[in-house]
């Protein structure tokens, strides 16, 4: 199976197309997809239709995949394969969320700039996003996702700043991140089960090998440092990654499946009108030990 990789706008998004990622993909293909995903960071294949099992199917190619926080949850819940996100403002029946609905609250975290489950001892490594329903365009925004790389923003520290960051560790708290939008009404024991993860700030990306921020909005403090100095750094090198040199911001269309690495990106997700449905699924890949356990 051939794959096409044609570069997009900036530096590091790529569209692929070729296979079906519907049926089963040979070794060669996966092999290729990979290349795509460590040169580009973020890679885009447009109009496939996808099953949530063929999406978990593809995505178990890549590595075991995460079951979610959301998914870990007990009781009824939308979708049946607890491996595939509900990245929806959908509840159990498919009707569109309250405003005062708290899973959807909590899920307004993700227009925080973040790399998925860096609060989690080990963290995630692939994440692929495939549309099912989009919202019209609206006064709020479209719903589109935004990405940006990790690697350039490190690149394009000053030296003195880079020395002055390596080896730093830093703690990150998935009730930090709600936090900082206002919600903390966590159901009973997600506190317990979801302490603070300690990472490392500056990682070596190991599909480039190019130095890499591992900053996230759950990024919460520096070990052993005051944290209002923490979280203040944290804030400055944040503001200097997501600078729009460094975004991409994808405009979704049904049918797209977007993989990003979380070892080198953050994303957002961007406002749309919350009366109407948006519906993308999402299967993420786990990696094999913690931040400060790699070479970095
Ligand atoms: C995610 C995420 C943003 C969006 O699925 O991990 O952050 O635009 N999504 O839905
Ligand atoms: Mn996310």
């Amino acid at each position: 199976m051939s794959l096409e990789c044609r570069p997009i706008s900036t530096e590091f998004a790529a569209e692929l197309s070729g296979p079906d990622l519907a049926v089963p993909i040979d070794d060669a293909t996966v092999d290729a997809i990979w290349s795509a995903i460590d040169r580009y960071a973020v890679v885009i294949f447009r109009d496939q239709r996808l099953t949530d099992a063929q999406l978990r199917d593809f995505a178990a190619r890549f590595g075991p995949l995460e079951i979610g926080r959301s998914a870990a949850r007990p009781g009824r819940r939308r979708l049946a394969i607890p491996q595939i996100g509900d990245i929806s403002n959908l509840d159990e029946d498919n009707r569109v969320r309250m405003l005062d609905d708290r899973r959807r609250l909590d899920s307004l975290g993700n227009r925080l700039w973040h790399t998925d489950a860096s609060y989690m001892p080990v963290p995630v490594v692939l994440g692929m996003l495939h549309a099912v329903t989009l919202p019209p365009p609206s006064a709020f925004g479209n719903g589109e996702t935004e990405f940006a790389d990790m690697r350039d923003a490190y690149d394009t520290l000053p030296e003195a700043m880079k020395q002055a960051i390596d080896g730093l560790i830093v703690q990150h708290d998935v009730f930090w991140s709600r936090a900082q939008i206002g919600f903390t009404e966590f159901p009973p024991g997600e506190r317990e089960q979801y302490p603070p993860s300690p990472q490392r700030l500056v990682r070596v990306h190991q599909g480039s090998k190019r130095k890499t921020l591992y900053l996230s909005a759950h990024a919460s403090h520096v070990v052993d440092w005051p944290v209002a100095d923490g979280r203040l750094l944290l804030w400055d090198l944040t503001a200097h990654a997501t600078q729009p040199r460094f975004v991409y911001s994808h405009t979704w269309r049904v049918g797209d499946v977007v993989i990003w690495d979380n070892r080198c990106t953050m994303h957002r997700g961007r406002p749309h009108d919350e009366q109407q449905a948006r519906d993308l699924r999402r299967a993420t890949t786990l990696d094999t030990a913690s931040t400060l356990d790699q070479a970095a």
